[in-house]
């Protein structure tokens, strides 16, 4: 099966940015993990700070690919070019946030992409991509 995960802005910080909030591991550390606890999936990672390079890659996977996994970080909160480029493809999308931006402020309980993905999964740190992935082999 194949899986994009796709990281948005800020998260190439990962380990380093509030670690009270995102924890300590590195995104390249918490893959290799990832990849050896479940090697059905064949995983490729991209990560852009520009809107608009993410908006290419779901274009680019987003019909050929099994499922594609998103953390857009802050454009989550903002980005109607997101969710739209979400809407104009056929591979199902799980949106991820590693915190829970329910117990956090305002601004980021309100997610412009989660109308069009087949669900989301917040707030359970970096095993919200793991939740994720399992999602695409449990519920077809
Ligand atoms: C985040 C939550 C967003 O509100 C924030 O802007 C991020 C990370 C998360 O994974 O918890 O950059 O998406």
């Amino acid at each position: 099966m194949k899986i994009a995960i796709i990281n948005g802005p800020n998260l190439n910080l990962l380990g380093k940015r509030e670690p009270e909030i995102y924890g300590h591991t590195s995104m390249n550390e918490y893959l290799i993990y990832l990849k050896s606890k479940l090697p059905q999936f064949q995983i490729e990672y991209f990560q852009s700070n520009v809107e608009g390079e993410l908006i290419n890659k779901i274009h680019e996977v987003g019909f050929s690919y099994h499922g594609i996994i998103i953390n857009a970080g802050a454009y989550s909160h903002t980005s109607i070019a997101l969710a739209d480029a979400i809407a104009a493809i056929n591979t199902p999308v799980v949106e991820v946030h590693i915190s829970n931006v329910f117990a956090r402020e305002d601004f980021r309980q309100q997610s412009y992409l989660t109308k069009y993905t087949k669900g989301s999964i917040t707030g359970f740190g970096l095993q919200s991509y793991e939740l994720a992935l399992l999602s695409f082999e449990t519920l077809k």
